[in-house]
């Protein structure tokens, strides 16, 4: 009989030991909590596809965000679904937008500065067509015209730095937007407003829930004309290269958990700032597992979040950003 010399399991048998040889740890200031912007007053519509997950109109919001604010939450993450939308987009850049006029409000309030205030930065929950910039071309070939996006996006982070986001983040793939959005708003007067590019961002199919709860879903067509396809690395790097080429101050990795090895190739070869976004399908998944008592919830919430920040994940936009700093807390 042969004995093992080293022993692992000498460092596990109790919970100090395991504490002192804990190698990653997660603070709820590195949680990003998104939030849905409808217009209305005193409105909390829940998302099916995503329970606890509401669409808040601006009062309701702020209650939210001061919530989040007790919690030790980092930041919030800010989508608007418009009035009305067009083939353009143009609730995106309204002065008096959604997400404009939410981020005044959040802004206003002094008890919620413990929160950065993150605007996505996209045209999709604004046009009429939920793609990510206006249309060129006819039926199956029709497709986002990405140099035509670029100065709505452009627009669009301008006036959301005017109305108070500390930090813009473009989730559309459109390839020169990073520096589009930096030229526009040095020029506005917002050279200190930072750009958190969603550099790696796949077309997924767990996206799904999110389209439900920010009424963006494609009326024709997918997005995989200008998202990236889910067997590419390579790929991402070179989206992220360029992007911090163009003046990208932040990463954004997306979705988070089926894409490990993206946040870890990442990590390894760039310096700035990483997140990544654990996205609707990944949180809806996982849910639909608690409902049916198939999985411990609080345990596999927390060990979702682990294993991004294992990876490589400096901060982590996610919907369980509540619940987990509650289990941290
Ligand atoms: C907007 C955007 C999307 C998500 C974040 N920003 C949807 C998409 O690209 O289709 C998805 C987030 C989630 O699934 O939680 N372009």
């Amino acid at each position: 009989m042969h004995f093992p010399v080293t022993r692992m399991r000498r460092l596990r048998k109790t919970s100090a030991m395991r504490s002192l040889t804990q190698e990653t740890f997660l603070q709820p200031s590195q949680l990003i909590y998104p939030l849905f912007l409808c217009p209305g007053e005193g409105v909390r519509k829940p998302i099916s596809s995503m329970p606890g997950v509401f669409n808040l109109s601006i009062d309701e919001a702020v209650k939210e965000a001061a919530e989040c604010a007790a919690l030790g939450i980092g930041g919030l993450l800010l989508f608007g679904l418009p009035e009305s939308k067009d083939a353009e987009g143009s609730g995106a850049w309204a002065e008096d937008g959604i997400v404009q006029r939410g981020l005044r409000a959040l802004k206003a309030d002094a008890s919620l500065r413990s929160l950065v205030l993150i605007a996505d930065t996209c045209l999709c929950e604004y046009t009429s067509h939920g793609h990510c910039g206006p249309l060129e071309g006819e039926g199956v070939d029709c497709t986002v015209n990405n140099d035509a996006t670029l100065p709505l996006l452009a627009r669009t982070a301008v006036s959301q730095a005017r109305a108070g986001a500390d930090i813009v983040a473009p989730s559309d793939m459109m390839d020169g937007r990073v520096a589009a959005m930096r030229d526009a708003m040095d020029e506005a007067g917002f050279a200190e407003t930072p750009i958190m590019s969603y550099a790696a961002k796949f077309a997924s199919a767990f996206y799904g829930p999110f389209r439900e709860a920010a009424d963006s879903t494609p009326q024709a067509g997918d997005r995989r004309g200008y998202q990236m396809q889910s067997a590419n690395i390579r790929e991402a790097m070179r989206e992220i290269e360029l992007d911090v080429a163009e003046g990208a101050d932040m990463l954004l990795a997306k979705p988070a958990g089926p894409y490990l090895d993206v946040i870890r190739a990442t990590r390894e070869r760039f310096d700035l700032p990483l997140g990544a976004y654990q996205v609707s399908g990944e949180y809806s998944m996982l849910h639909a597992a608690f409902e049916r008592g198939w999985l411990d919830r609080d345990r596999a919430t927390l060990e979702s979040l682990f294993a991004i920040r294992r990876a490589g994940a400096d901060f982590i936009v996610t919907y369980f950003a509540k619940d987990a700093a509650k289990l941290l807390g």
